[in-house]
């Protein structure tokens, strides 16, 4: 009984094959007393017709959407062909029907267009799956598992897992604590990537490793994050950071190539981190469309405008985008809803400028001189019916603003081919970032990344200013993943730690094994992850993660299907010594 075929490989070529073809029924229609079923397995549809006169014609009768059917008929050319179907010059003349099992009424229907809320969706997720649009999301996400792991393999990688069990480390997103029933009051926790265990491979002595690894992150969700996702996680020894880039890329451009035909031009452009904020206000610049950030401050340096003299007394900066022959395209309405969304980045306000028929008005069209006028209009080089934001602010609002207008406004406008790729890397990223929340200075990406050999010295002295040995892959704005060369120095490791405010207690309590495992001879070693979810979106074009999830969490971070989180027996708390405070 094993199903031999996919319903959508029948061509010309087939007519007069007899065959049992598998799957569910998706649509029945009766024209003049013939039946017309279309059949649909994973691979696709075709199109079965059973005439009254056979005998299988009253189960037919009685077949409803998404029953399982065994059909057996011969194939033959249509009357009607459909060309918009893989397999719309043939059919099935149906002579046998057996049906495997029955269906219920469906809460939505099997549609490529349903209109059923997500959440419906996600409660019955199997029937969602069924539909083209998430299953084909989910192949293309095993093609890249494929391909990585055939690319990888010819590289001379060995795959290997790491325990899900681990212990809980301070430094990047929250953990998710597992309580221990064999150790009453302490907790496991899921690991947040293998970063540890796949550095202590290379102290192994494996050379190259990979996996591709469940990771876990108790943080706030957006539309490209899960608090359960996948990394395409790899490390190499003796390595610089050109070499894990080089390596990294060729990976990619593999994977575009195998899974969707896509050339990737190599080497991709590595883009300074500096130059991204200064220039894109993000260090996942969309470099689908141009619209670059412009410092306007040095125009504004001895100004009567109350607002720009002192942001620019108080440090701060005066940067504007040019959204080119947008003007007719934006009312104060439309301007006052992007002001709106610039302020839930910081800004206090959106200034904004139109030249239209060689004439500039808007906001701020009263408060400037004449002179700053010309300036900005030359240094913008604005053409007619150009739109021209301006904020200012201190620098990271100033810049992540902007960098957020411009992303909204070349969605706005159109200014994205969504058939375009656009790869590049972003280097050299600062050591740390000064955490306001906290009073201190955080490792940038981890406490593990070596800084530059130049900036050793004054991690302590002068930290604003170290930058690392790290670098992100950035997809359509998107950061598809990130990786660094790591410390493999021991005093290098220690002055680190300080400079983050551990004490060399404090750190080996909380890496103790992993600090100690340094002094047995750490060979050179760097590496990156790529999020699979995020690669297998840019590759299903989506913006969704939970299109490319099989089984995904909502923002709340729940499985409205299963229904977990869920509450436990009084029993399984006890053996684990818990009590839930009410
Ligand atoms: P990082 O934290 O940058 O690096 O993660 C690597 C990549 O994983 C993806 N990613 C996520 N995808 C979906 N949901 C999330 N919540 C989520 N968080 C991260 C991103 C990101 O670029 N151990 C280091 C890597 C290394 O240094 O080798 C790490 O985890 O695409």
């Amino acid at each position: 009984m094993m199903k031999q075929y996919k319903n959508n490989e029948f061509r010309m070529k087939d007519v007069g094959k007899t065959v049992t073809l598998h799957g569910w029924i998706h649509k029945k229609r009766n024209l003049g007393g013939l039946l017309f079923l279309d059949l649909r397995d994973r691979g696709g549809v075709i199109q079965a017709l059973v005439r009254p006169e056979q005998g299988c014609y009253r189960i037919a009768e009685t077949l409803k959407n998404e029953y399982v059917v065994a059909l057996t008929g011969v194939i033959t050319e249509r009357e009607s062909k459909n060309p918009n179907m893989e397999t719309g010059d043939i059919e099935l003349e149906v002579t046998n029907i057996e049906v495997l099992n029955i269906a219920n009424d469906l809460p939505f229907e099997i549609s490529d267009t349903t209109t059923a809320l997500e959440d419906t969706r996600l409660k019955y997720r199997y029937l969602d799956i069924r539909r083209n649009t998430i299953k084909e999301k989910l192949i293309i996400r095993h093609k890249i598992m494929a391909a990585t792991r055939e690319f990888l393999d010819g590289e001379d990688f060995v795959e290997v897992e790491t325990p899900v069990l681990c212990k809980s480390t301070p430094e990047g997103a929250r953990d998710y604590l597992v309580p221990s029933r064999v150790n009453n009051g302490k907790f496991y926790a899921l690991p947040q990537s293998p970063q540890l265990f796949k550095q202590l491979l290379m102290v192994g002595g494996m050379e190259r490793y990979f996996q591709i690894a469940k990771c876990f992150r108790d943080e706030d969700l957006r539309a490209d994050r899960q608090p359960e996702f996948t990394q395409i996680d790899l490390e190499m020894s003796f390595v610089d950071e050109n070499d894990v880039m080089d390596l990294a890329e060729r990976l990619i451009a593999h994977m575009f190539k195998k899974v969707k035909g896509i050339d990737i031009e190599l080497p991709l452009l590595k883009m300074e981190y500096d130059e991204a904020i200064e220039k894109y206000g993000s260090d996942k610049p969309d470099l689908r469309f141009d619209m670059e950030i412009e410092d306007l401050t040095s125009i504004f340096k001895n100004t009567e405008f109350a607002v720009f003299k002192s942001v620019i007394e108080e440090g701060g900066i005066i940067n504007a985008i040019v959204a080119k022959n947008a003007a007719d395209k934006y009312s104060r309405k439309n301007i006052d809803t992007l002001t709106e969304f610039v302020k839930t980045y910081g800004a206090t306000g959106l200034a904004y400028l139109k030249f239209v028929d060689n004439e500039l008005s808007g906001s701020i069209i009263k408060v400037l001189s004449t002179e700053e006028l010309v300036d900005v209009k030359q240094k913008l080089k604005l053409e007619n019916n150009d739109l021209v934001f301006i904020v200012a602010n201190k620098k990271s609002i100033v810049k992540t603003s902007l960098g957020a207008l411009r992303v909204k406004l070349g969605k706005e406008l159109e200014l994205i081919n969504p058939d375009d790729y656009k790869l590049l890397w972003v280097v050299n990223f600062p050591v740390f970032e000064y955490s306001e929340e906290e009073n201190r200075y955080m490792a940038c990406h981890h406490p593990f990344t070596a800084p530059h050999d130049s900036d050793v010295d004054r991690l302590m002295t002068n930290p604003r200013v170290c930058k690392a040995k790290a670098y992100d892959i950035v997809i359509n704005g998107y950061e598809a993943g990130g990786g660094s060369i790591r410390i493999h120095n021991a005093e290098i490791q220690k002055k680190m730690f300080e400079a983050l405010g551990f004490t060399l207690e404090s750190a080996k309590e909380k890496f103790g094994f992993f600090i100690d495992a340094f002094q047995y001879g750490t060979p050179p070693h760097g590496g990156l992850a790529f999020g699979l979810d995020r690669l297998t979106m840019l590759l299903s074009k989506t913006e969704n993660i939970r299109d490319v999830i099989a089984f995904p969490k909502t923002a709340s971070a729940s499985d409205l299907m299963s229904e977990a989180p869920n509450v436990v027996e009084e029993k399984q708390l006890k053996e684990l010594g818990i009590k839930i405070e009410k």
